[in-house]
């Protein structure tokens, strides 16, 4: 059931799509539309069970709203999640019956790119609705603008937690060498910063090394690596027990959606003085970028808005510093508080 799940918080509206023909299975929840558009990605996983799907797509949505509102952007959010294996499963004719269901809520929901979709796949989906954002076609990639947001987000990390923003000499551990990951190398290495990098993918993280003049590690130590900051941008749930007491930077920041494996962590990492940004603050220039892509704001709104990533960021960190809270209480009050104005 939705309405009493554990995850439900008064969503304006949770669909299930189901579209036997070209085998699409989806839910697509509107956590607030604020009046204008809700915007979210759409999300293509093998979930284990529908009750699975279900509470990601609760969360996902609710988690959009907050970065929404804490970049200052006029719109609510929501996500979507297309149950199947996308290796497998993603054909250009379920792309396109999605996104005749997107037309269906008449420019209330707007989808881009997330896990399992990319760039091209919104193109497929835009040739049934407008309300597509992150086309190859039209703005390209969302991984560039996120990893400048993040950029303006570790210059507020280093500024609360050393004094200065300025990355010059810092050393900085990426976890993640993908779109935002590589962005971001490129960067922080232009910044001055001191840049190792880790991926899965051990030719990825090489590529970036010997593009930006990093040095490419082992991807077992890279939360733990004897640097100033660390930035998760691979994948979520890395922020947990068994790692974060290994952590030796004093700042998390990074990309990456859902870094906390439980909102309890929060309070573990401002136990043990590692100041970590909130991933819903430091990685909304995707969204922002999206935002922009509609006709919503305007490139120089854009850019403004991208820039502002440092203020909220800093904003945070010093307030729960100041106050001895945790960064994800304090982002959460925030939200909240800018939601009800
Ligand atoms: N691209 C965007 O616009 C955007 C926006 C907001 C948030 N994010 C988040 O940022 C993160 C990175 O996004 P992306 O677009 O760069 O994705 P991506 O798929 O291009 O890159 C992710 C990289 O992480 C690597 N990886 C996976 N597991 C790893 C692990 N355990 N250790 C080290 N590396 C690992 C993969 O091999 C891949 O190279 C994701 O969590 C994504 O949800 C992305």
């Amino acid at each position: 059931m939705v309405f009493d799940h554990v995850d439900f918080d008064d969503h304006e509206q949770v669909t299930f799509v189901n579209d036997v023909k070209v085998g699409l299975r989806a839910i697509v929840a509107i956590h607030r539309g604020r009046g204008t558009t809700a915007g979210g990605g759409v999300r293509f996983r093998p979930y284990p069970s529908d009750d699975e799907a279900l509470t990601d797509v609760l969360r996902l949505s609710r988690a959009m709203t907050y970065k929404m509102v804490l970049a200052r952007l006029p719109v609510g959010g929501a996500k979507s999640v297309i149950i199947g294996d996308p290796s497998r499963d993603k054909t250009p004719e379920l792309l396109a019956a999605f996104g005749r269901f997107v037309e269906s809520l008449d420019g209330r929901y707007t989808c881009g790119p997330d896990i399992g979709t990319d760039e091209h796949d919104m193109d497929i989906i835009a040739t049934e609705t407008d309300s597509v954002a992150g086309r190859a076609s039209r703005g390209g990639s969302t991984a560039p603008p996120t990893a400048i947001g993040a950029f303006h987000g570790l210059r507020a990390t280093a500024k609360a937690v050393f004094g200065s923003d300025d990355l010059a000499g810092r050393r900085i551990a990426i976890q993640g060498a993908g779109g935002v990951g590589s962005n971001l190398a490129q960067l922080l290495t232009e910044a001055g910063a001191e840049v190792i990098v880790a991926d899965v993918n051990g030719d990825a993280a090489r590529a970036v090394a010997d593009t930006w003049g990093a040095t490419a590690v082992d991807t077992d130590h890279i939360l733990s690596a004897d640097v100033d900051i660390v930035s998760p941008n691979a994948v979520g749930a890395v922020l947990d027990d068994n790692s974060i007491p290994t952590i030796r930077a004093k700042a998390v920041c990074g990309s990456a959606n859902n870094q906390l494996a439980r909102p309890e962590h929060a309070a573990m990492l401002a136990d043990l003085g590692i100041a970590w940004a909130p991933d819903y603050v430091v990685s909304s220039g995707g969204a922002i970028a999206g935002v922009c892509d509609v006709g919503i704001i305007t490139p120089a709104e854009r850019d403004r808005k991208l820039a502002a990533v440092y203020d909220t960021t800093l904003e945070v960190l010093e307030t729960a510093m100041a106050e001895g809270r945790s960064t994800d209480t304090v982002a959460g009050e925030l939200a909240r508080h800018l939601l009800v104005d």
